[in-house]
């Protein structure tokens, strides 16, 4: 009997993905993200046998059929042979571009018994239907064939504007790390990659005629201990790319279908060029390159001198990057400096202006024009709609939500959709304690996917100006790559299905039923994508003589399928499965993971139930009192080697345990650490808080609830012990049975703040 076509795996080799549910379109079973726009069965199957050729046909297929064997090649799929000349019409895969009704990045995939046949009427829909024919094809194994089911394959893009963004600034990324970032995007069919190039902390992009901005602001000293050498010197880190290098991104990006799109910010995120060059600053401030974070008061000034200079600096940059846009910042410009200096209120003046929004306006407007002189469209974050009315063509990038979005498309703007409460990879993307330092709000993959780029509240015509969607890489809690890829993949894949397939088709079960595929192509390409996505959490709750615990599990994505163990094995797939929350005698060992088709996703997660962990908590596992303004942060040394890391809110550090259980506790015994203060808050200082202090260098404060009584304080030391961190014990006075226990560092400690690393409840009598 024949099951209906979506309960049969269309590729029986290495991998077989079958449905939970019976989901109706074929397009939503093959094993492809993202989903294309239509797929119908055929009769009979296909197997691509290793050493098969392909041949290619038509301008820019032969390049694609070397990049597809090439890819094939290095995620071990079969190993295939690009076919001579003469020998190319009669090779069973065939490439063709070929003249036709489709637009540029659409093709056509058809799997029959006697060939595979790709077409296109171009090299980037050709690209394109290689990728997919790559994620149809199992990776890990050259030597094994691949059996695909017949199948035509119609598909293309939703958006024309399918983006990354990296800052290079934050953290700097060598060429060969940008390069394997833009390999990601082309087979995730990524069209636009955004290069964050100049900020406060850094000018990343050479500039002949001001050498001094690569010199001066492309270098900084880190931030506390990691910025002492052994000499206990300051050490300067300096990092830029040359024009060459540059040349070589653009040329690699262009080869995959990707536009680069270069940003300078103005005129705030200036820092790092007006330490280069005082006089391009408001009243000529000596200034650092910033070596923290936040939103800076330093803006460019808007005389014509510095006008000139960054018609000078575009006049350099522009060159190098053939694509449509220039990308000009505009965001964060807090107008503070503007306001209080008197030559900037004279130039406001004089250029008969109301304000310093409108002056900012202005400067769009300058720099709008000369761009437009020279080919190009300006684009900018949505805070250039403040100013006034944008030159014709400006695109606006709608990151503050999607109103700014919503009301550039009215405007009659384009406009990309960027949101920051669903497309920024430096929020964390599970709850996981095991997630790195960012933005402890949570992204999870499943907002990205289903963040839907094209409001419901425009007209037809307004929704033509929502040209894309993209997502944004700020990196300043990645300073190494694979902080870059744990936070880039897999959300990345979301978004590509967010950007590439028909808004009808969006489900997130048929997305979860493809992913894992997708993940095994990962693995074989050495992606060091994020496994916290599929692993178990546990969320513990003693008994209250703490000799036994209730332990609930569950998994992020909610695959719903989670083994367990408790004799110190592995789960497998016909370990327990897990339904409601266990209850274990202390101590065990709990082991746990996510299957999806009998198969653990990610390794498993392990809990140590022990007396002494139930009366320890780490900060990744306590609240905040306000959670205003929460971070993930990592120590600032040392300088090479794993570094702590805390949960901390920055506008009201404190930690609480609640109901922590404490009949027949002493006293606690807090490890601390203390980082440097690094935050610019702008606008947003006064919203930050700090406990008075009585001592010299302040207390350790426990309270029974956040603003509640005081149950025991030890005074501070001046510094930590020689590693770091300090230990302390609290002596409890009059503690009820169970308090929400609060913990404080109090005082204004700037430059550095303690942070608490974890808290341990000590009986009487230990
Ligand atoms: C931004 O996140 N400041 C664009």
């Amino acid at each position: 009997m024949r099951l209906p076509a979506c309960f049969r795996p269309v590729l029986h080799a290495a991998l077989a993905v079958l449905s939970l549910a019976c989901v109706p379109a074929l397009a939503a079973t093959l094993p492809l993200i993202p989903m294309p726009q239509s797929a119908t069965p055929g009769e009979g199957q296909f197997t691509v046998q290793p050493g098969m050729t392909v041949g290619a046909q038509g301008e820019g297929a032969r390049k694609t059929a070397e990049q597809f064997i090439d890819l094939l090649h290095d995620s071990g799929g079969p190993s295939l042979v690009l076919a001579e000349d003469d020998a190319a019409k009669d090779a069973p895969i065939q490439f063709t571009v070929a003249p036709g009704t489709g637009g540029p990045e659409t093709y056509t995939l058809q799997v029959t018994p006697e060939r595979i046949q790709l077409n296109a009427t171009a090299s980037a829909g050709l690209f394109y239907g290689a990728m997919s024919l790559w994620q149809l094809l199992p990776s890990g194994n050259a030597q094994a064939g691949a059996t695909l089911d017949a199948v035509t394959i119609n598909d293309g893009p939703r958006m024309a504007w399918r983006g990354l963004m990296l800052d290079s600034v934050r953290h700097f990324q060598s060429v060969e790390e940008v390069e394997r970032l833009l390999d990601a995007m082309a087979v995730h069919k990524l069209n636009v990659f955004h290069w964050h190039l100049a900020d406060d902390q850094g000018w990343r992009i050479q500039i002949d005629q001001y050498p001094l901005l690569t010199e001066v602001g492309g270098c900084r000293v880190p931030l506390g201990d990691g910025g002492i050498g052994e000499d206990g010197q300051p050490i300067q880190e300096c990092a830029f790319y040359t024009k060459d290098q540059i040349r070589e991104v653009v040329r690699y990006a262009a080869e995959r279908h990707i536009t680069v799109v270069p940003e300078i910010d103005i005129p705030g995120h200036a820092t790092a060029a007006i330490a280069a060059y005082p006089e391009l600053g408001v009243d000529r401030p000596q200034l650092q390159v910033a070596n923290g974070a936040g939103v800076f008061p330093n803006l460019f000034n808007a005389d014509e001198s510095t006008m000139t200079f960054l018609e000078n600096v575009l006049g350099e940059v522009l060159p190098l990057f053939p694509g449509q846009f220039f990308d000009i910042g505009g965001d964060e410009a807090v107008k503070d400096r503007w306001k209080a200096s008197k030559h900037m209120q004279a130039r406001i003046k004089q250029l008969g202006l109301k304000d310093e929004e409108a002056l900012q306006g202005w400067m769009v407007n300058r720099l709008g024009t000369y761009l437009a002189q020279h080919g190009k469209r300006i684009i900018g974050w949505d805070e250039i709609l403040m100013g006034g009315p944008l030159p014709d063509g400006a695109a606006v990038m709608s990151w503050r939500g999607t109103e700014g979005g919503i009301e550039a498309a009215r405007k009659g703007h384009d406009v990309v959709m960027t949101p920051v409460t669903h497309l920024y990879f430096d929020y964390l993307q599970t709850a996981s304690p095991a997630e790195p330092p960012g933005r402890p709000s949570l992204i999870p993959l499943e907002k990205v996917y289903g963040f839907e780029p094209v409001p419901a509240e425009l007209d037809a015509a307004q929704r033509q100006h929502i040209i894309g969607v993209q997502a944004n890489v700020f990196t300043e809690h990645m300073h190494s790559f694979d902080r870059v890829e744990h936070n880039v993949f897999p959300r990345i894949a979301a978004l590509a299905e967010v950007a590439w397939s028909p808004q009808a088709s969006r489900d997130l079960a048929s997305f979860k039923q493809r992913l894992p595929n997708l993940l095994a192509h990962y693995r074989a390409l050495h992606i060091r994508y994020a496994r916290t996505p599929f692993q178990v959490l546990f969320a513990t709750t003693p008994s209250a003589d703490g000799k036994q615990a209730s332990v609930a599990l569950s998994d992020p994505l909610d695959y719903a399928d989670i083994r367990y163990t408790t004799d110190g094995s592995a789960p497998k797939a016909d370990s327990p499965r897990y339904s409601a929350p266990l209850t274990l005698t202390v101590p065990t060992t709990l082991q746990a993971a996510v299957f999806f088709n009998d198969k653990p996703l990610a390794p498993p997660t392990v809990l140590g139930l022990t007396t002494d962990a139930l009366r320890t908590r780490s900060d990744e596992q306590l609240a905040m009192c306000t959670g205003a303004l929460m971070l993930r942060l990592e120590d600032d040394g040392p300088r090479a080697g794993p570094r702590a890391v805390y949960n901390v809110d920055i506008f009201n550090p404190c930690w609480e345990w609640k109901a922590a259980p404490l009949s027949g506790i002493a006293s606690v015994q807090i490890r601390a650490g203390r980082i440097p203060y690094f935050f610019e808050l702008a606008h947003d200082e006064y919203l930050r808080t700090f406990k008075k202090a009585k001592t010299a260098y302040g207390e350790l404060e426990l309270r029974d609830g956040c603003d509640g009584a005081v149950l025991g304080s030890v005074p501070l030391p001046k510094d930590p012990g020689a590693d770091g961190f300090q230990t302390l014990d609290i002596p409890l006075k009059a503690a009820p049975s169970q308090a929400n226990l609060c913990v404080y560092f109090t005082g204004d400690t700037r430059p550095n703040m303690w942070v608490l690393d974890r808290m341990t409840l000590i009986p009487a009598g230990n």
